[in-house]
This record gives structure tokens, sequence and C-alpha cells, in this order.
């Protein structure tokens, strides 16, 4: 079976992992500041801070930008439901945007329509890999929190996504374009919302009390994301060739494909395709020994029951990710495009 998708983890990695266990530093320490330190750098920002995970990187955003009850964060319908736990967490109100049917993300049309006098922030995710447009998204005025789960790498005009919102944050879930099993990292250029992240992060030691929570990253996983940090180019090329055979493969049938606009790089953390009936379809790639998955398990307006977003649902419909990793081979790339052709 060709998994959909695939864990990465070489020698140097281990190795990374080994030093820190043999050192006895196990959790948050030297590891997660070079992490920090290599993150901003990448992005472009001044400042980051490791956490736990991409939701906790969430939360902690919406915390820090003092969003809680009575206000209202924007997002889009068709991701997963990290980003409406978040808003929940901190007692906020979830108002849900409809999608762009070429890139998959969301627009600033369909943002504006949702914005009320209590809209206090904004969610843009940039699925899959493809850049939202964050330019025009932002310039509505509303705080921005870049979403680079899926993204890490991208580029919108030659510029790192994660370097546009107020705040940005990344996930290095085992899948994601860096995979350390869990981990998230929250990055900005404002100083204070820094701070005060860092702050909330971690409970121990204080002089004064308030809720604090426990989202530390340990310096084992760290370690992972330090290593792999120094092959996301060669992730990101290997990636890119993996698209291109396929772009090229499936050209000749009828499948839907992003449609990537000029000042916007798209990494392929997930390569999606549309058509008809892709349960049907995936039932068929798995008989072919090929694992598809839908990209995004359900889309949030059906968990909350609520109508009018038509171009998610048909999008959600259609929509299969079928394998893509830096260690599939030719070979089994070749097998997947042979499979969709011989389906379709
Ligand atoms: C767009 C997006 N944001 C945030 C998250 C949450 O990340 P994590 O699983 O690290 O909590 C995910 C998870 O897959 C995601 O897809």
């Amino acid at each position: 079976m060709i998994p959909h998708s695939k864990v990465v983890l070489e020698e140097e990695d281990l190795a990374g992992v080994i030093g820190v266990l043999r050192s006895g530093q196990l959790a948050q320490g030297r590891v997660v500041s070079s992490l920090e330190e290599k993150s901003a750098s990448l992005i472009g920002v001044n400042h980051a801070v490791a956490v736990s995970s991409g939701s906790a990187a969430l939360h902690l955003s919406l915390l820090s930008l003092g969003v809680g009850e009575g206000s209202e964060v924007i997002m889009p319908s068709y991701v997963c439901t990290a980003l409406l736990n978040a808003v929940h967490y901190v007692g906020a109100t979830p108002v849900l945007a409809d999608i762009d049917p070429n890139t998959y993300n969301i627009t600033r049309e369909n943002v504006e329509k949702v914005i009320t006098d209590k809209t206090k922030a904004i969610i843009v995710p940039h699925m899959f890999g493809l850049p939202a447009d964050i330019d025009a998204i932002l310039s509505l005025g509303i705080p921005g929190i870049e979403d680079c789960a899926h993204s890490i790498g991208a580029t919108v005009n030659g510029r790192k996504a994660g370097s546009f919102g107020l705040v940005s944050i990344l996930s290095f879930y085992a899948t994601k374009m860096l995979g350390a099993g869990e981990g998230g990292m929250v990055l900005s250029n404002d100083r204070g919302l820094i701070e005060s992240i860092r702050d909330l992060r971690a409970y121990d030691e204080r002089e004064t009390y308030t809720v604090r929570y426990n989202y530390k990253l340990t310096d084992i996983q760290a370690a992972v994301v330090v290593s792999q940090l120094n092959k996301l180019s060669a992730f990101i090329e290997k990636r890119k060739e993996i698209a291109a055979l396929y772009n090229h493969g499936l050209k000749r049938v009828g499948v839907r494909l992003p449609v990537v606009p000029e000042e916007r790089e798209h990494i392929y953390y997930r390569y999606v395709i549309l058509l008809e009936n892709s349960p049907e379809f995936m039932k068929e790639m798995r008989k072919r020994g090929i694992e598809c998955r839908r990209p995004v398990f359900k889309p949030l307006h059906r968990y909350l029951s609520l109508p009018g977003y038509p171009i998610t649902d048909e999008v959600w419909e259609k929509a299969v990710s079928i394998p893509i990793y830096p260690s599939l081979t030719a070979e089994e790339a070749h097998r997947i495009v042979d499979a969709i052709m011989a389906i379709l």
C-alpha cells in the first residue's frame, strides 16, 4: 500500500534526538530556543515562541490579541476543527467564510461579507501549501493570525507566508511539512504579543497567579524539527517535482486542479484533485494499493449545521488528496498517475 502520508526521518534526525536524550535535558531548553531563533529567521519575523501544538499556538495567539467572550473570529469553513476549538477555548464566537473554488482559501470578498462590529480577529490558513490572497485579506484591517500549519516555506511575491499577519502559527504534527510528532510555534514582530504568549506558555515559579498553561515543547521534539529545517528546501523541491509529474500526467484526464496565482508559491503540502464521485474513486484507488484521503474531514459549517457555504460544499464533496511527500519515489508517483487514468 502506498500510504497517504509518510514521516521522513533520516539518520541525522535520529542523531539529534539521541544527542538530547544523552544530554539529560529533555524538557524545554536550549534546543527549543535554537528552534525559535531558526523559525523566526526562516519566516522573516523578529520573534518566535515554541509551543506543544498548532492548536496551542492558535489558543495563545487569540488570548494575546485579547479575543474572548463577545468577540467574533472569522475563519474559513473549509478547514479542520482545530481553529473552531481555539476560538471556543477563549469563549469567542466563530464566524465562517466561504472559499475560493480555485485555491480553496478564504477570499477578501467572502470575509468582507461577514465582518461585524464584534469582529476581533481573523484566522487565515494557507490551505494545502498554497497561500491565500493574504495582502488583500489583511487590507480589511482586522488583526490577522496567519495559519501556516500547511505552508511552512511557501511565499507570496517572494516573501514567506507567516510574515504578513500580526501573528502567525506553525504546526509540527507528525505528517506536516516538518514533523516532530506534535509541536507548534507562534511568530510575530510584536514584542508585547510575544511576551504575553511566553508568559502564558508555562506556569511554574511565578510571583503572581493568573491562569497559565503547560504548552511547552520538549527539546526532544525540537531536535527533530531543527534537523528537518536544514532539509526544508530539499523537501519542498521534492514535493514540487512530484506535483509537476502529477500535473503533467493528469492534464489529459478530467480532474480539476488548483489554480496557482503567479505571485504565490505552492509548496504542495497536499496535492488535491477535484472529481465527481470522490468516495468511489478513493475506494478504487485503495483496491489498487493507494491510500487517498479527503483533505478536510468535514467542513465546519456542517458540524455547526449552518447553511450557505456552496463553494466549500462543492470542494469538500469533490476533493481527494493523493499521496505526496519527499520520500515518495518517481515509480510510486507514476503508479499513482496510471491508477487515476485507469479509474477515470
Ligand atoms: C490549518 C490547520 N491549522 C491548525 C492545525 C492544528 O495543528 P495541531 O494538530 O498541531 O494542533 C491544523 C491541524 O492539522 C491545521 O490543518
